[in-house]
């Protein structure tokens, strides 16, 4: 039976992976001018660090992750997320007594286990980062205006950025309970997933996809008019500084995030017309994550675009920029004698950063000017009885098939001529 990828992952293959260095160099880019550095992390961690940091009730940790027991039985998971594994690399490392804020970026493949669709996949991956130990609104600022800098780059303006503030776990709670007041007389028209949110986290109820459950809590009381004086002043000094840098943005009731380390700024970006999964990217502050991962007591906020849906909203502008790099030279040699010479004139080419080919497969000398046309290739160094016998080389321009013969020495500059 043919072994195929397993459902919900896929190869990249090089046309494609053209494109993904082309983005994640972008993002690398503008992470970088706003002072963010590099980290890695591993791709697996204790099993209890997403529990703690992204939450018990999450859907990702009750339903999604990729958990298993390795040999001496500890129960590891795939990272389904990266801001817990920053959390816990910070406290690991004692970070939180050098300079502050610490800001990273990173990039790599992320694990959940969910219904694969379009835009929704089990291995896929993302963009983030993370910048812990302020509390300041301008910090807010500036996460979201990388993220939106990345978009600009990207030539993504149809963007729609939304915003809300989810508050500090004092209000939240307060919150709580006035809008499980609300809920509780119309809880028997939820769907049966808000049914068990009601009861574990009723603010994922705002969250649920479903128009049913929208109406059925139609005029709850909102977030917003729960703040308390300092959430509320965090969040207006946050849209104000969007507001003078120039970002719009969109105040969104209805915007809880689906992890558990939220608190206060929350915000999520969304693309039009790249199917139901609209939502690139998202983030928010976490002030409480650091201390719950068994660290200090320390602020957090960033953000992570998928990078899956970000290469959607890419090809709705219908640019088709990207190739695998294409060949500028292949070496053919008249008679298999010259192989050996061929690799040399081969390591010369590329010692001068030529993109070079051979054949390998011990095509006739017409199949291998078959090859170098298949392979793009502009010129192709020819190399027969006559070459060897006056110590020169042949090189044929494919676009006007003109040929010259050089000298050795005079090859690299002969080829960069036509190239
Ligand atoms: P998230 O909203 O769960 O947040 O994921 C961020 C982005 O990852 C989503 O907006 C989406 O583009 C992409 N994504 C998530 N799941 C999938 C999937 N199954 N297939 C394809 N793309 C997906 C976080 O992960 C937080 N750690 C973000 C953050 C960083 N908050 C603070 N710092």
């Amino acid at each position: 039976m043919q072994i195929k990828a397993p459902r919900g992952t896929y190869d990249i293959l090089a046309d494609d992976s053209y494109k993904w260095q082309y983005i994640e160099k972008v993002m690398k880019e503008v992470a970088e001018i706003f002072g963010y550095n590099e980290i890695r992390t591993p791709l697996f961690e204790h099993t209890e660090l997403f529990e703690r940091g992204v939450g018990e009730s999450t859907d990702i940790v009750t339903k999604e992750m990729y958990t298993f027991h390795d040999k001496a039985e500890r129960s590891l998971t795939l990272r389904p997320e990266g801001t817990a594994s920053c959390a816990r690399a910070l406290i690991e490392h004692s970070l939180y007594n050098g300079v502050l804020p610490v800001k990273w970026y990173y990039t790599g493949p992320m694990f959940r286990y969910d219904r694969p669709q379009t835009g929704r996949y089990r291995q896929f991956h993302q963009f983030g980062i993370e910048a812990f130990g302020s509390n300041s609104p301008h910090l807010d600022a500036e996460v979201i205006l990388v993220l939106v800098e990345i978009l600009l780059r990207l030539g993504l303006k149809n963007y729609e950025l939304h915003l809300n503030s989810v508050g500090c776990p004092e209000c939240r709670e307060n919150y709580r309970r006035h809008l499980i007041e609300h809920i509780t007389p119309v809880k028997d028209k939820l769907c049966e997933d808000c049914q068990l949110r009601y009861t574990q986290n009723p603010l994922r109820v705002l969250d649920c996809k479903n128009e049913s459950c929208h109406k059925a809590i139609e005029g709850y009381p909102t977030l917003y008019d729960n703040l308390c004086d300092e959430c509320r002043n965090h969040y207006t000094k946050v849209q104000e500084t969007l507001k003078d840098s120039g970002v719009a943005f969109i105040h969104d009731d209805n915007l809880v995030r689906g992890l558990d380390y939220y608190t206060n700024t929350a915000f999520e970006i969304h693309i039009p017309g790249i199917g139901a999964q609209s939502a690139v990217g998202g983030g928010g502050r976490y002030n409480g994550l650091v201390k719950d991962c068994g660290g200090p007591d320390l602020p957090g906020i960033g953000f992570a675009l998928g990078i899956e849906r970000l290469l959607l909203a890419i090809d709705t502008l219908g640019k088709k920029d990207f190739k695998a790099a294409n060949i500028d030279v292949v070496v053919i040699t008249m008679s298999d004698k010259y192989e050996d010479l061929a690799i040399q004139v081969l390591n010369h080419l590329r010692r001068h950063n030529i993109r070079s080919e051979k054949d390998y497969t011990g095509r006739s000398p017409r199949a291998q000017m078959k090859y170098a046309n298949k392979l793009g290739a502009r010129v192709v160094v020819l190399i027969g009885d006559e070459e060897v016998e006056n110590g020169c080389l042949t090189i044929r321009n494919m676009q006007n098939k003109e040929q010259i013969q050089v000298e050795n020495q005079e090859l690299i500059s002969n080829i960069n001529n036509i190239l």
